[in-house]
């Protein structure tokens, strides 16, 4: 039957209280299911429950929805299914490093197969929130600070976990969220207020959940924070105007965990019912954890405040996406019909992803990758073998029990071969004390190599565990310099949720590996990159600064009235004492920072080494409309097989609003034999070229545009074009 025909049939038949059941998302009970849980379903007072992950007692809801409640309407179970169900992939940032929207896709389709074998039929995920502030602990969920990086990243993570159709026994909806500026939080603190100007919103950090609409994303979820002065909960501007009526989305939106209620503690409402008043008249659907509509929906209703025609809107957004689920056929899960969780398959694959996320930054003299040479190799940090704290945030069903370690992984590879001695240097990531800093020396100084394995153990990235200093927490900065002055060759591999500011440490390493949370696959990821299986591949997708004081940092800033450059550029050193005052020659810089970060985003090595020219433009001149051939030739110049990923950078140079000073428009990964040459080719659309104006409008404006491409946001290899009007 036609999805409409069949929604609008069965909302003709429900009554009020049926109608605003569908609107309330309850937290599940753990397994069973009191009394009275069964009777609010079975009179259909519930729409969706959520972290309710056992098949037996998912099966049981589902049967009470459909049996003993009068019109059988399904549940819809929701999880928060971010990086992997039992299978953990590495966190979304790392993942983002991997710029493989293939194996990103593919991760979010085994997280879904093993999750719909748990009756889950909805994901909280993905997050689409644009991270350019590593304070924010939410940065590990985000795919990193580009909008147009995050788009296609995003979108491949639709469809992994929606699947070819929605309907299939093994499809879970997709979520996007928080919608909307959430990565905005000041000073990057959880939770907190957000300033971000509509331009800046639809330029920066809608883009995304665009995408996201246009990949047929089934739900929307709001933001905790507020933006202009209003929550994102109550805010018509978002939900309204831009998700329903300028993109047409016709899924249903839910609010974050009792961000209806919160909006009381915002100070925007006064009570439960002004806050289900003001959410309803924004267009949020489905009210998760709180209860305002329950409570209020009624009396608003006999005020007039609310009409039934928004209630029956609402409700049919959440029966379209349950019908569209396939529910109303077959709500049951039959584990049967599913492969067996975390089996080779999923490993494999969570085990690619790491080894794709992990990005080499520094390689002084090949160290790696490890000589056959080596005899002895010193193991050394409290995230070496450590199964929970390398799946990073968000693995509510993750089985630490299946983790492989870098300790283990390396000592089976290559324990044979040479002496594996392990310390922790630090109880933990956080510690402070020195205590266990002479066994490490010791263990460095008899060794021939030093393998730093440290971080930031899961807990201190994620929701609500946002830093305001972002270097290695705890006094790791203490034990590398420590064990750099053994004068033993060090290998630093960082374990962490977020970009970390590493100025202070980076000189005395000769080798840096960030590898983010890698998940359950860490060890063996690591240990074939170590070892040189395979060349590290993985590229920023954010920026690396070197002190927090320099965040937010990110390399698709604006230009300012003043840029810094080499010539105007003065250090705190070489400054006079009593000079006076001068503004003019000034120019936008940190006296004691400088104005570059210690990595630029797209920045990545390999073990071998890429030659980028002769870059071609199938036009210098084209009309507002048509679209532009881009090709540079790139060469693997050095002796190893190796992935690199390709960026087209553009730049609008004059704008109805100002414009960055440089934006990511397309990028592919390529593999390279030693000494192969390739012709890489992109299409530059009209889209691409386009903006939001000062009228919230998206033009494309005809005049002059430069064009780059290039192994990272740095490049230098440019060309140039000019658009002329039709
Ligand atoms: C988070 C969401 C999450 C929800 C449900 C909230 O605290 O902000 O991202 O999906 O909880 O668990």
């Amino acid at each position: 039957m036609n999805v409409e025909k069949q929604i609008r049939d069965l909302l003709n038949q429900m009554t009020l209280d049926e109608k605003i059941g569908q609107l309330h998302l309850i937290n599940g009970a753990g397994g069973h299911i009191p009394d009275h849980l069964r009777h609010t379903i079975a009179e259909a007072r519930i729409g969706g429950i959520l972290n309710e992950v056992n098949v037996e007692t998912v099966n049981e809801l589902q049967r009470i929805a459909v049996e003993d409640s009068r019109l059988g309407i399904p549940l819809i179970i929701g999880r928060d299914v971010i990086h992997g169900f039992k299978t953990i992939f590495p966190i979304p940032l790392g993942q983002a490093a991997s710029w493989n929207p293939a194996i990103i896709k593919k991760g979010a389709r085994i997280a879904a197969v093993e999750a719909a074998a748990s009756g889950v039929n909805w994901t909280y995920a993905p997050m689409m929130d644009i991270g350019r502030d590593p304070r924010w602990g939410r940065v590990a969920e985000t795919l990193g600070e580009d909008p147009y990086l995050t788009s296609v990243l995003s979108t491949a993570m639709v469809h992994g976990f929606q699947g070819e159709d929605l309907k299939n026994h093994d499809s879970i909806a997709a979520c996007a969220k928080h919608f909307a500026g959430y990565g905005a939080s000041e000073s990057g603190r959880d939770y907190n207020t957000t300033n971000v100007p509509e331009n800046e919103l639809r330029n920066v950090h809608l883009p995304p959940f665009k995408a996201a609409v246009n990949a047929g994303v089934a739900t929307f979820m709001t933001s905790f924070s507020d933006i202009d002065g209003v929550p994102a909960s109550a805010n018509e501007l978002l939900l309204k105007q831009i998700l329903r009526k300028e993109w047409q989305f016709d899924g249903f939106v839910v609010s974050d965990w009792a961000s209806v209620r919160e909006l009381i503690v915002h100070g925007l409402t006064a009570n439960d019912k002004e806050s289900a008043f003001e959410a309803i008249s924004a267009g949020v659907d489905m009210e998760m954890a709180s209860d305002t509509y329950v409570r209020s929906l009624k009396e608003l209703l006999d005020e007039g405040a609310v009409t039934i025609a928004q209630i029956d809107n609402m409700v049919e957004n959440i029966l379209r996406i349950k019908a569209r689920l396939g529910l109303f056929e077959n709500p049951y899960t039959d584990p049967a019909a599913f492969p067996t969780i975390a089996n080779s398959f999923h490993l494999e694959a969570a085990k690619q992803a790491a080894v794709e996320s992990a990005v080499l930054l520094k390689n002084n003299n090949h160290l790696l990758p490890l000589s056959q040479d080596l005899n002895s190799l010193a193991v050394i940090g409290p995230m070496a073998d450590e199964p929970y704290e390398q799946l990073g945030t968000w693995i509510f069903d993750g089985d630490p029990g299946l983790s492989q370690t870098p300790l283990r992984s390396l000592r089976d590879t290559l324990g044979q071969s040479m002496e594996i001695g392990y310390a922790r240097g630090c109880k933990s990531t956080r510690s402070r004390g020195k205590e266990d800093f002479p066994e490490a020396l010791e263990l460095a100084r008899k060794s021939d190599a030093v393998l730093l394995i440290l971080g930031e153990e899961s807990i201190l990235s994620g929701e609500a565990h946002s830093r305001a200093d972002v270097r290695l927490p705890g006094n790791q900065e203490e034990l590398i310099a420590e064990i750099a002055a053994t004068g033993k060759p060090v290998i630093l591999v960082i374990i962490a949720g977020r970009a970390l500011a590493l100025q202070n440490i980076v000189d005395h390493v000769d080798a840096l590996l960030i590898a983010w949370h890698p998940g359950t696959m860490t060890g063996p990821a690591l240990t074939d990159l170590l070892t040189g299986k395979v060349s590290p591949s993985g590229k920023l997708p954010v920026t690396l600064p070197k002190l927090t004081g320099q965040v937010p940092i990110y390399y698709a800033h604006k230009k300012t009235g003043r840029p810094a450059s080499p010539e105007t550029f003065m250090h705190i050193d070489d400054i006079d004492q009593g000079a006076p005052q001068l503004s003019i020659g000034n120019t936008s810089f940190h006296l004691d920072a400088g104005y570059t970060p210690l990595f630029p985003f797209g920045y990545g090595l390999s073990y071998s080494k890429f030659h980028y020219e002769n870059i071609h433009l199938s036009a210098h001149e084209l009309t507002v409309g048509e679209s532009l051939t881009v090709t540079a030739q790139i060469t693997n110049i050095g002796g190893v097989p190796a992935d690199e990923v390709v960026q087209l950078y553009i730049r609008d140079l004059v704008g109805n609003v100002t414009r960055p000073v440089k934006e990511l428009k397309g990028f592919q990964k390529i593999h390279l034999h030693s000494q192969e040459c390739v012709t890489v080719e992109f299409q530059l659309t009209n889209e691409d070229l386009s903006f939001y104006n000062r009228n919230m409008k998206q033009v494309t404006e005809p005049g002059e545009f430069h064009v780059w491409i290039g192994g990272d946001s740095d490049t230098q290899l440019r060309a140039e074009f000019r658009l002329v009007s039709p």
